[in-house]
């Protein structure tokens, strides 16, 4: 960071203050930074970010340049913003993150090219109307062509399983991409992507596989049926995306099984990245100081047996700070008189907490 110049760090988009400035006034030392741990372990870490809060709150770019080694945009690079309106493709957001990224030395990733939500409204109607191939594999090829080489990972598909929608393999049957071209609309988009981008590691990503419940159970199984099938076809997946929500105080955890199913993706011969870890403290004590110490044990413990796995290549926290979370907007994870949720890193004012200390010391560990 300290070898950009200054017209480099203009080009980024945001002012030098927010690069160079001193270790916050609050802490007496400075504060460790994750990604030269994650580094020094050969592991990434990441943060989810936005290009507005980049160019808005140098205090947050000060802190996603100094602690985040890979950024991945947390909406600019699904389909809603890439392509608002038909055939106009508009990549400033993606654009302004990845120019950040390259000025702090920081990896980029892309999330996602194919999801059954964040769609614009025009491509819902179109593929109703008609499946044209090229509203997927088209798409998929002009976006991968435009960051070739330059991500070092793309979640193909994002959320593709659920077990309980009456397909025989586990999928999810109740999304427009599985409408329009059923089942090898998978296919499909893995094939477009690597053949645009040969370099991008290629991710199925999906969520809640992590909890102890009837429902993690589900979505297990569900993600092991459908990589099956999808593998037994040659689908070039090189990587599960393990979202890694996890909720502390809704839904049980244990140490055994996200061990045995790692394990399961790993004999697979898969490679497994974090890629959406927090940790929602809905539902717990009203002392933020227990829930604090209960979200950084859960974050210790999981990560441990995620790092004793040389095929875990790491982990991204989706944000950085509590003051930007999803958790404290989405309706299953909000608190309803409208404090912040504590499941990330550093707390609304970018004060590293338990959490924190927790991820150092996991990263320390491996
Ligand atoms: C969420 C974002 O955090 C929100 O800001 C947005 O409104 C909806 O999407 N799983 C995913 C992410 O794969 O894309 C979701 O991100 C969170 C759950």
């Amino acid at each position: 960071m300290s070898n950009l110049t200054r017209r480099q760090v203009m080009k980024a988009g945001i002012g030098a203050s927010a690069m160079f400035a001193a270790p916050p006034a609050w802490s007496a030392e400075p504060t460790p930074s994750l990604r030269k741990i994650a580094a020094d372990k050969g592991l990434i870490y990441g943060v989810a970010t936005s290009s507005g809060r980049l160019a808005e709150d140098p205090k947050y770019a000060q802190l996603v340049a100094t602690q985040a080694g890979m950024l991945v945009a947390e909406g600019e690079t699904k389909r809603g913003s890439l392509e608002p309106k038909r055939g106009h493709l508009n990549f400033d957001g993606a654009n302004k993150i990845l120019r950040f990224a390259k000025a702090n030395g920081q990896k980029m990733r892309g999330h996602t090219l194919v999801w059954h939500i964040g769609n614009p409204e025009w491509l819902v109607d179109a593929l109703e109307k008609k499946p044209d191939e090229d509203l997927l594999v088209g798409y998929i090829d002009k976006v991968c062509t435009k960051f070739k080489g330059q991500f070092h990972s793309w979640d193909v598909v994002n959320e593709a399983v659920d077990l309980n929608q009456g397909h025989p393999d586990g999928l999810r049957t109740d999304s427009i991409w599985y409408k329009a071209f059923g089942d090898r609309y998978i296919d499909m988009a893995f094939h477009a992507a690597r053949a645009a981008d040969p370099s991008a590691l290629l991710c199925l990503n999906d969520g809640n596989t992590e909890a102890d419940a009837w429902w993690g159970e589900d979505m297990r199984v569900g993600s092991l049926k459908v990589l099956d099938k999808l593998l037994s076809r040659n689908v070039p997946i090189d990587i599960f995306g393990m979202e890694a929500h996890l909720k502390v105080y809704k839904a049980d955890y244990s140490d055994k099984m996200i061990s045995d199913f790692m394990d399961e993706l790993i004999a697979r011969g898969l490679k497994i990245l974090i890629t959406e870890f927090d940790v929602a403290d809905i539902r717990g004590p009203a002392d933020a100081v227990q829930r604090d110490a209960d979200v950084a044990a859960l974050t210790r413990r999981f990560l441990d047996v995620a790092f004793s796995k040389p095929e875990v290549l790491g982990c991204l926290n989706w944000g950085i700070t509590d003051r930007y979370s999803w958790l404290s907007s989405y309706p299953d994870y909000k608190w309803s008189d409208g404090q912040f949720s504590r499941g990330l890193p550093f707390d609304e004012n970018y004060k590293p907490k338990p959490m924190f200390n927790a991820m150092v010391a996991a990263y320390k560990a491996k």
